[in-house]
């Protein structure tokens, strides 16, 4: 039989409205629905081929031959696809992303929204945007957010069928920009799988679940009214939110380091002279500050000043995942 294959592309994402906790966890089903922008120009690329040769799924990142957590990830998400196309090959995936290993940037959510797209282009099948999205998710929840473009929103649902994400506006509608400060390129301690399942013991997470629907209304219409002050203050509030639940959760984490401090306050000072800029951080120590594209410039030239910092990467809103070759 002939082999077939496909190659997407897909970036990781910035979540705005953050997920943490699920309510279902084998399947991915978030306890709150969440917001985010795809980031441009960091990209996962992945090549899925089908061979009838194969005894085993293979994954290959970068050049190296994954085993063990991460290919069993990969297989669970090929089982699925075969499953939708009748089709029981094996396959082969490569996968590279564009941007530097270790720097905290989540690249789940890139890999599973290439992967799941390559994957079914590969096998002939023919998915909507939404069932494309649900199927991410199976991957790696924020993974439902990289499928469609520019600002996101997953709708938490309740079960597979309504837990998806869909774009509440296209990637040039607002001028954004993500300046990801890198304080720290080692390994997170405790990976977001892990976090999600210890939420639920934070006595700060009901109260977070609860009130989740009206910062996700608030952070919609800032999006889409182009306020930053209502914007600003919503990420924030919702990100000091996340990390009271991960602080107080039963084990206990501290994502941050002295540095994400010092970065943290020096956005707030920032603000005091007028510049609109806030900052998010996710299950790790690096500061995603986000501006207006007229105050980058001014923005990361403050943030490099700062000790400690290693490096800052940015990023505009960027489009969905895309199928880009198909064989
Ligand atoms: O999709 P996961 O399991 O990597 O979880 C993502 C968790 C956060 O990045 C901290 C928040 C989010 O909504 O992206």
């Amino acid at each position: 039989m002939k082999k077939r294959s496909a190659t997407a592309v897909a970036s990781p994402n910035i979540a705005f409205i953050k997920y943490w906790g699920n309510h279902i966890p084998e399947l991915n089903i978030p306890s709150n629905g969440s917001i985010s922008m795809n980031l441009k120009g960091l990209k996962t690329e992945t090549t899925v081929e089908f061979d009838n040769q194969l005894e085993d799924d293979v994954l290959i990142f970068g050049n190296k031959p994954q085993e063990g957590e991460a290919l069993q990830r990969v297989t669970r998400l090929l089982d699925r696809v075969r499953e939708f196309s009748g089709n029981s090959c094996c396959a082969v995936v490569h996968s590279r992303n564009n941007f530097p290993a270790g720097t905290g940037i989540a690249s789940s959510a890139s890999a599973f929204a290439a992967l799941s797209l390559a994957a079914c282009c590969a096998a002939g099948l023919n998915l909507s945007e939404s069932e494309l999205s649900r199927l991410a998710r199976l991957g790696s929840g924020s993974a439902c957010r990289s499928i469609p473009e520019g600002f996101v929103e997953w709708q938490a649902g309740t079960d597979d069928l309504s837990s998806y994400a869909k774009s509440i506006a296209p990637a040039d509608y607002w001028g954004l920009v993500d300046c990801i400060v890198i304080l720290s390129k080692s390994h997170k301690s405790i990976g977001s799988k892990e976090g999600h399942s210890f939420a639920e013991s934070s006595p700060f997470q009901a109260v977070r679940i609860q009130q989740a629907p009206e910062r996700l209304k608030i952070c919609r219409k800032a999006i889409i009214t182009r306020d930053f002050d209502q914007f600003a203050s919503i990420v924030e509030l919702d990100s000091n939110m996340m990390h009271a639940v991960i602080m107080t959760s039963n084990p206990s984490t501290i994502y941050w380091h002295p540095t994400t401090i010092t970065v943290i306050n020096e956005v707030i000072n920032m603000r005091r002279t007028g510049i609109p800029v806030c900052y998010t951080i996710d299950a790790g120590p690096n500061v995603h500050v986000i501006c207006l594209k007229e105050s980058k410039s001014q923005v990361c030239s403050n943030l490099n000043d700062l000790p400690g910092v290693i490096d800052i990467i940015s990023s505009y809103p960027g489009g969905p995942a895309q199928c880009t070759e198909r064989s």
